[in-house]
């Protein structure tokens, strides 16, 4: 059974990535239907929280049927961090996770994410700040080092787990490599050898497929998987994941049919949660994702991606379903 504090996930837990503009709760929702154990918020940031700017106040909005979830917060100041903890705690997620991993310039270069691999007593510093703001379990989230001549992530686990998070989440890629090259799990399964770390430590990157994460779960001994990229238009992959795992077999690919279905539960819950304009707008990134490597569908892609409304939207994937009645993906 792995646990973080007294929070059970199971024997082997599959875990939810933060991702920006996707991991929201209408994502949310239908990942939670495919599978997730764990899920987590997208990034907060909080300089964002800390003058209560609707974008970040908004995302700590979270649902009783998500537990256990977890809201991702990122910033620079470690005062702030510490105040963003104290608010976040006040919503009673199940814990606070920390970014100390995201490579994009307007935070790694702002002193925050994956910036903080580079100043490791001030990391230190900051994730004692935040435990002790909280009365929540605090993880973290972060990758291999800032390039490849610092690949420190071996003492970070260490200090981080001296000053009391509960779990570390490793992408297995430097800052300076951002999402290039295949991901290296070596040492987040050396980490997992030290004798001296006792916290769950949970392996990401490039998880796509249930083979993959058999052999990564086998190699490199992590005590579960965090899934990005690949859960994107595709939520049956934590299921799909399971039941390999459980079985050694492969569940039957989702129909077209329950592509639609699950599309269709997506885009009205996020409509109901942003409002028609934004709500299509912003589901445009999924399309081609739950219709991906199908015959014929990019003409159906191309429609959805210009329709401004919802109806039109239903329209469209009721088409899509009359037109491949139930012929397997
Ligand atoms: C669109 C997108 C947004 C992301 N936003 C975040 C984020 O808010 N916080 C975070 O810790 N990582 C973020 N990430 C990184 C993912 O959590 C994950 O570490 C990375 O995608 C590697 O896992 P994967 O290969 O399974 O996708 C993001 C990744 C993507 C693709």
């Amino acid at each position: 059974m792995t646990k973080i504090k007294d929070i059970e996930l199971g024997e082997f837990p599959l875990l939810l990535a933060p991702m920006e503009d996707v991991s929201d709760p209408p994502f949310r929702a239908v990942c939670k239907a495919g599978g997730a154990d764990l899920m987590y918020t997208e990034f907060v940031s909080s300089e964002g929280l800390i003058r209560d700017a609707f974008k970040s106040r908004q995302k700590l909005d979270i649902f009783e049927y998500e537990r256990p979830i977890g809201i991702q917060l990122f910033g620079s100041d470690i005062e702030t961090m510490a105040e963003c903890a104290r608010i976040t705690s006040a919503v009673s997620p199940d814990l606070i996770d920390i970014n100390y991993g995201c490579p994009v310039k307007q935070v790694a270069c702002r002193g925050a994410g994956a910036a903080l691999l580079q100043d490791i007593p001030k990391m230190v510093k900051m994730t004692e700040a935040v435990v002790k703001a909280t009365h929540l379990p605090v993880t973290v989230k972060t990758r291999l080092g800032w390039d490849d001549s610092t690949r420190n992530v071996e003492e970070v686990a260490e200090r981080l787990q001296d000053i009391g998070i509960e779990a570390l989440t490793i992408h297995g890629r430097t800052r300076v490599q951002m999402y290039k090259g295949d991901a290296d799990w070596n040492l987040i399964g050396k980490i997992k050898d030290n004798p001296r770390i006792r916290i769950p430590i949970f392996g990401n990157g490039d998880i796509d497929s249930p083979e993959k994460a058999l052999e990564y779960k086998n190699r490199y001994g992590v005590d579960g998987i965090m899934i990005g990229r690949a859960s994107i238009g595709y939520p049956w992959i934590f299921n799909e994941i399971k039941h390999f795992l459980k079985t050694g077999e492969k569940l039957e690919a989702p129909t077209i049919a329950d592509r639609v279905d699950v599309c269709r539960k997506h885009v009205e819950f996020s409509v109901r949660w942003k409002g028609e304009r934004l709500g299509i707008v912003e589901m445009r990134r999924h399309y081609a994702s739950y219709f991906k490597g199908i015959d014929g569908a990019k003409a159906f892609r191309n429609r959805l991606v210009q329709v401004p409304t919802l109806s039109e939207v239903e329209e469209i994937l009721q088409e899509i379903a009359a037109t491949y009645d139930a012929v397997p993906a």
